[in-house]
């Protein structure tokens, strides 16, 4: 029988025995405590003089931060507190020393932690920030899996690019030369096409060389792609995905975000239909602000915390200038020149969590744009024969994953959404 620090309070005035770590340790007098974590949760073990055996209190002296343990003891409410359990410690044995566990209670800097991610993990804040990842996770599963959507996942090693070419990662396949992934989504196309509704979720890769607190070169994307689907049903359908994930989140994961002293008052409105502004009054708002914008850019991460401060929700900013966006985005028939792409902006200075949009369906029309952006005609065979055989209107997003960890946790950076970051100078541990 293995007992389980989560699972202490269908135990209480039972003798269990516990394995786990020594977070800490203090004493005072003939009490001597232990924070015992097993990564289920953390509690309280008190061994008493008299109350426990005298080896135990003769162990306790040889604990330092992170030793592994086993402890045998009688759960015990907490005399105080409702909801929180103590163990009256009876025996104790160390399983594995741990001398000069290098990440003590003080400050670190940030690099230090980085460089010793693999013990940093086992801090309480990052058992909260992978708890809420893990939740996230749940949820975006669910979400799909319960809306009739086939998760279809997609090859890692790609032929072509799909998001541009300045960032792609190049690697060797046996004798050709190959790319990683930076997304699904061509392949979900395809996949639509058998499908109906699809969606792949797994990771991406992005060779960006710069330091920010939104980018990471290896993260999670989870993305959608639904046949007969224009932009607006697009929109609809992330606006449901992400009320779904936060609304989710907040209510399972209250504990954790409380841990990381998280506004939850910032998420609780994310509900609804989300503001949606076209391109060009996105624009306007941003020149405003930075008369250096100039009408006909992408947005610069800055520019998006402009636009995102004027809502307590995510925004939607649609009908982007299409020579700022990837060849595959369906111009409109209706405003030329611009691409029925639709980003989703979070709030409070996130930025850009989704990207998406329509996708372009004439055979002609692709095929030109393809060469106006020096693609190679053979790598997109299969991609253009989607048009040439039923061709369909289509639309899908991709959401990415740390970016809305980052968002939903209220951190200042990326790199603790994910146990291992991979980040532009960073490749250990
Ligand atoms: O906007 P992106 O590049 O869109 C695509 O890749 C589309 N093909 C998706 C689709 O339509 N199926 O990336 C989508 C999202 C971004 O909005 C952002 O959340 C995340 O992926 N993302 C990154 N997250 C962390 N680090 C990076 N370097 C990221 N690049 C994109
Ligand atoms: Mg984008």
């Amino acid at each position: 029988m293995r007992y389980y620090i989560s699972d202490l309070a269908q135990y209480v005035g039972q003798k269990v025995e516990l394995k786990g770590w020594a977070y800490q340790t203090r004493s005072s007098g003939k009490v001597k405590f232990l924070e015992l974590r097993d990564g289920t949760g953390i509690v309280p073990c008190i061994f008493f003089r008299g109350e426990c055996a005298d080896e135990a209190l003769t162990t306790f002296e040889q604990l330092t931060q992170e030793t592994s343990v086993k402890v045998v003891g009688t759960v015990r409410k907490h005399p105080k507190h409702e909801g929180v359990f103590e163990i009256g410690a009876e025996t104790l044995e160390i399983i594995g020393q741990s001398p000069d566990y290098p990440i003590t209670p003080k400050d670190h800097g940030t690099d230090f932690l980085m460089e010793n991610r693999h013990l940093w993990l086992r801090s309480k804040r990052q058992h909260a920030i992978l708890r809420v990842r893990a939740e996230i996770i749940g949820a975006i599963r669910d979400f799909f899996d319960g809306r009739g959507f086939t998760l279809t996942d997609a090859p890692i090693f790609t032929p072509s690019a799909c998001e541009g070419t300045s960032n792609l990662f190049e690697t060797q396949f046996f004798d050709e030369k190959m790319y990683l992934s930076q997304s699904g989504q061509l392949y979900m196309e395809a996949t639509a096409a058998a499908l109906g509704k699809v969606y792949c979720f797994g990771p991406t890769f992005r060779a960006e060389k710069s330091k920010t607190r939104r980018h990471l070169i290896e993260f999670w994307m989870v993305e959608p792609e639904v046949a007969f689907n224009d932009m607006y049903d697009n929109m609809e359908l992330a606006e449901q995905f992400v009320e779904y994930i936060v609304q989710r989140t907040i209510k399972n994961r209250a504990t954790e975000l409380k841990a990381l002293e998280r506004d939850i008052s910032k998420l609780e409105p994310i509900k609804g239909a989300f503001p949606r502004l076209h391109y060009r009054e996105a624009a306007e708002m941003v020149k405003k602000e930075n008369p250096d914008f100039i009408i006909g850019d992408d947005f610069g991460a800055p520019d998006e915390t402009i636009i995102s401060s004027k809502f307590e929700k995510p925004v939607f900013v649609h009908h982007y200038p299409a020579a700022v966006k990837a060849f595959y985005m369906k111009e409109d028939p209706k405003e030329p020149g611009y691409a029925m792409g639709c980003d989703l902006l979070a709030t409070e200075g996130y930025g850009e969590m989704i990207g998406g949009g329509q996708r372009e369906d004439n055979l002609e029309i692709l095929e030109r744009k393809i060469r106006e952006h020096n693609l190679r005609d053979e790598d997109f065979k299969w991609y253009n024969d989607l048009r040439r055989y039923g061709s369909f209107p289509h639309s899908g997003f991709g959401l990415g994953l740390e970016r809305t960890v980052a968002w939903i946790c209220g951190l200042p950076h990326i790199r603790e959404t994910i146990p291992f970051p991979r980040l532009y100078g960073r490749s250990y541990p």
